[in-house]
C-alpha cells in the first residue's frame, strides 16, 4: 500500500512507523503538517491508499480525512482523548496505560478505534515512556490496524467500547502541574517534573527567577529526612542541583529561562551556582542508582560496563572530557571487555546543540566540542588491550553514531533508531573519524549513500547494511543480560589474545596507510568550513533545532512525492 505519514516533525516514533511499515513492503512518504492547503497538496500529490498520522498538534482538514482513511496514533487508552494523554496519566499515578489508533473524523480523537495496545506505566520522564514503551505499542497498534484496513476490515465505533474507562481531558496547564514546595513531597515532585518533560517542564522559579524545569532524579540519601528549609537549594553536582522537599530532596538537571532555551541548571544559571556547594559523589565509578549521577562504571568479572547517561544524549565539551577520562580510566582496569552502554534513551545525539548555542562564540564552542568528542573517539578507537562494544539501548544520532562505530562492535537493542549523517544540521561534514570508520564497514559507496540520503536506520537495517554488528531483544533488561552475556562470552574466549593481537594489527596497519591525526584535519577543515565559514547553514539550522522553530516545508529526502520524478 502507499501510505502518508503525516506528522509535527520526524521524530523517532515516525521514523520507526516510517520504517516498519517500509519493511513490510509498504511504500511510505512523510509530510510534515505544516499547513491544510499543503497537506492537501501532499495528498494529491501521492494519491496514498491511507494516512497515518503518528505525531499531530492539530486536526487533520475535512477535506482529506473525508476522501482518505486517516490513521491517528493517540498515545491514550480507549476512550481517552485531549492533547495531555500522557501528561495526565503519570501525573496521576496510572499503573497501566494505552496506545489507540483512531479514525480521523470532525470531532479530534473521537473517531472509531482501528487498534489499540496496552502498555505498562513506569515512573519514569513523559519523555522516556513516550521513545519506549509508547513508540512500541504504537507500532504494533499501527500495524495491526493497517492489516485490518487491507482485509477490508472496518474500525468499531467508541460507543461500543462500553468498558472503556479513558474520558475527555483538557490540555493539562501549568497549574495543574505547578509545584508546592511546602506541601509536595519528593515523590510528589518527581512525578510533577516526570509528567513535563522534555515538554514543556513545569513552570517554577530558580534562585527567584522563574523558569521551567526539568529533568528531575531522586536523592535516597535525605529520603525521609524532614526540612524546614524546603525549596531551599543545597547543593550542585556537576551540571545538576540538589533541592529540598519536606521529606528529602531531588535533584534538577535542566532548566529553561524566560525567552531562553533548556540548558544544564548550572548553565542556565552559571552565577548563581558557582556559589553553591559542591557535593562530590564519593567514588565517581560506582553505580549509585539512588543519586545524581551521570557517569558510573561496574566490573563484572572480565568485563567491564561504562554508563553514561547524559540528558537527550547530548555530550558538551565537558561531558567528552569526563567520559574520555573515565575511559581511558577503564582501559587501565583488568578487564578484556569494556562495554560503552550510554544511557536508557540515548546513547548518544554527539555535541551539545544547545551549549553551544548559549556559548558567547557558538562557532568557538562547536570547535571545542567536536575535538573533544574526537578525543573521546580517538580514545576507543585506541584501545589495543580491550576488546570495546558499543551497546545501544536508546537511540544514536549524528556523531554519536560514529563514535558509537569506534567500538570494535556496535550492539543495539531491537527498537533503537540510528541516524548515521550530519547533513540535517545544516549541511554539517562532521567528524569523530567516521571516514576513516564508516567506509571501512560499508564501502566508499555505501558511506556515501548512508550521508546523502539522510534516511535512519532501525536497529535491525542497521545490521544488514554492516553499519552494526547485532540487533539484540528489544525488552531492556533482556537486552541487558544479552549484552553481559556476549561480552562474557568474548572474554571468556580462548582465542581473545589473538583476536587482540589482530586488532592491534590492524590498527598499525590502517595507521601506516593513513594516519588517524590526517582523517582528523581533513574533516576539521570542512568542520571549520561549516563553523566559520561565510555559509551560516549550521548556525542558522542549530538556532532553529535548539528553539524548535516550526518547519515551513517538508524536506525533500523525506517527502518522496514531491521529488521531480515522483510518478503518483
Ligand atoms: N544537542 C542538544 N540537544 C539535542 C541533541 C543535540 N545534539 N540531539 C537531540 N537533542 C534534544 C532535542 O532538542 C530534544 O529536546 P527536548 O527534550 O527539548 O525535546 C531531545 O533531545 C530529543 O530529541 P528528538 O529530536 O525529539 O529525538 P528523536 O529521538 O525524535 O530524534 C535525532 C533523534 C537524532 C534524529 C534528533 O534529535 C537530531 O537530529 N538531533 C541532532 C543531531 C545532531 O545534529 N548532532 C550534532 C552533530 S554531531
Amino acid at each position: 500500500m502507499r501510505i502518508l505519514l503525516l506528522t509535527h516533525t520526524f521524530n523517532s516514533l515516525t521514523q520507526r512507523l516510517a520504517a516498519e511499515l517500509q519493511r513490510r513492503g509498504h511504500e511510505t512518504s512523510i509530510e510534515f503538517d505544516i499547513a491544510d492547503s499543503v497537506t492537501a497538496e501532499a495528498v494529491a500529490l501521492f494519491k496514498p491508499d491511507l494516512v497515518v498520522a503518528p505525531y499531530l498538534r492539530r486536526a487533520i482538514p475535512e477535506s482529506v480525512w473525508s476522501r482518505h482513511v486517516c490513521l491517528v496514533v493517540h498515545p491514550g487508552i480507549v476512550g481517552d482523548r485531549g492533547p495531555s494523554a500522557l501528561d495526565w496519566a503519570l501525573q496521576d499515578g496510572e499503573a497501566e496505560w494505552g496506545v489507540t489508533v483512531l479514525q480521523a473524523e470532525a470531532e479530534m480523537d473521537a473517531g472509531p478505534v482501528w487498534a489499540t495496545a496496552a502498555l505498562p506505566l513506569r515512573e519514569a520522564k513523559k519523555s522516556s515512556i513516550y521513545r519506549n514503551e509508547v513508540t512500541q505499542a504504537a507500532v504494533t497498534a499501527v500495524l495491526a490496524a493497517v492489516e485490518k484496513f487491507v482485509a477490508g476490515a472496518k474500525p468499531t465505533p467508541l460507543a461500543d467500547w462500553p468498558e472503556a474507562r479513558g474520558r475527555l481531558r483538557p490540555l493539562m496547564k501549568q497549574a495543574d502541574r505547578a509545584i508546592d514546595w511546602q506541601r509536595d513531597d519528593s515523590a510528589t515532585v518527581l512525578r510533577k517534573i516526570n509528567a513535563a518533560d522534555g515538554f514543556p517542564g513545569v513552570a517554577d522559579s530558580l534562585f527567584g527567577i522563574p523558569c521551567h524545569i526539568f529533568d528531575a532524579w531522586p536523592e535516597a540519601s535525605l529520603s525521609g529526612v524532614s526540612s524546614v528549609g524546603a525549596g531551599r537549594i543545597i547543593g550542585r553536582r556537576e551540571a545538576a542541583i540538589l533541592r529540598r522537599t519536606i521529606d528529602g530532596a531531588v535533584w534538577i538537571g535542566h532548566a529553561r529561562r524566560e525567552g531562553g532555551f533548556k540548558l544544564p541548571v548550572t548553565l542556565a544559571f552559571p552565577v548563581e551556582t558557582s556559589e553553591l556547594a559542591e557535593l562530590q559523589l564519593a567514588a565517581w565509578w560506582r553505580v549509585d542508582h539512588a543519586t545524581w549521577q551521570d557517569i558510573a562504571w561496574e566490573e563484572s568479572g572480565p568485563v567491564g560496563f561504562l554508563h553514561f547517561e547524559f540528558y537527550n544524549g547530548a555530550m558538551s565539551t565537558t561531558q567528552c572530557r569526563r567520559l574520555r577520562e573515565a575511559l581511558a580510566w577503564a582501559k587501565t582496569r583488568p578487564v578484556r571487555v569494556i562495554v560503552l552502554a550510554g544511557g536508557a534513551d540515548f546513547w548518544s545525539n554527539g555535541i551539545h546543540l544547545n551549549v553551544i548555542e548559549a556559548a558567547e562564540s557558538p562557532a568557538d564552542e562547536s570547535w571545542n566540542n567536536i575535538n573533544a568528542m574526537n578525543d573521546l573517539a580517538l580514545e576507543l578507537i585506541d584501545s589495543g588491550r580491550q576488546i570495546t562494544v558499543a551497546a545501544l539501548a536508546g537511540n544514536a544520532g549524528a556523531g554519536g553514531c560514529f563514535l558509537a562505530r569506534a567500538a570494535d562492535f556496535v550492539w543495539a537493542r531491537e527498537g533503537v533508531m540510528l541516524n548515521p549523517h550530519y547533513k540535517n544540521m545544516g549541511n554539517l561534514y562532521g567528524s569523530e573519524y567516521w571516514t576513516y570508520l564508516l567506509p571501512r564497514r560499508v564501502g566508499e559507496q555505501g558511506a556515501g549513500e548512508i550521508m546523502r540520503n539522510r534516511q535512519p536506520l532501525t536497529a535491525r537495517s542497521a545490521v544488514e547494511i554492516g553499519f552494526s554488528d547485532a540487533c539484540l531483544a528489544g525488552d531492556p533488561e533482556a537486552f541487558r543480560i544479552d549484552v553481559a552475556r556476549r561480552a562474557m562470552e568474548i572474554a571468556a574466549s580462548p582465542d581473545l589474545d589473538q583476536r587482540l593481537a589482530a586488532k592491534r594489527e590492524r590498527r598499525a596497519a590502517d595507521e601506516a596507510a593513513k594516519p588517524l591525526a590526517a582523517y582528523r584535519e581533513e574533516e576539521l577543515a570542512q568542520m571549520r568550513r561549516n563553523f566559520y565559514g561565510f555559509d551560516p547553514s549550521y548556525h542558522v539550522a542549530r538556532h532553529h533545532f535548539v528553539r524548535k522553530s516550526l518547519a515551513s516545508w517538508t524536506p525533500r529526502h523525506l517527502a518522496r512525492h514531491r521529488d521531480l520524478g515522483w510518478q503518483g
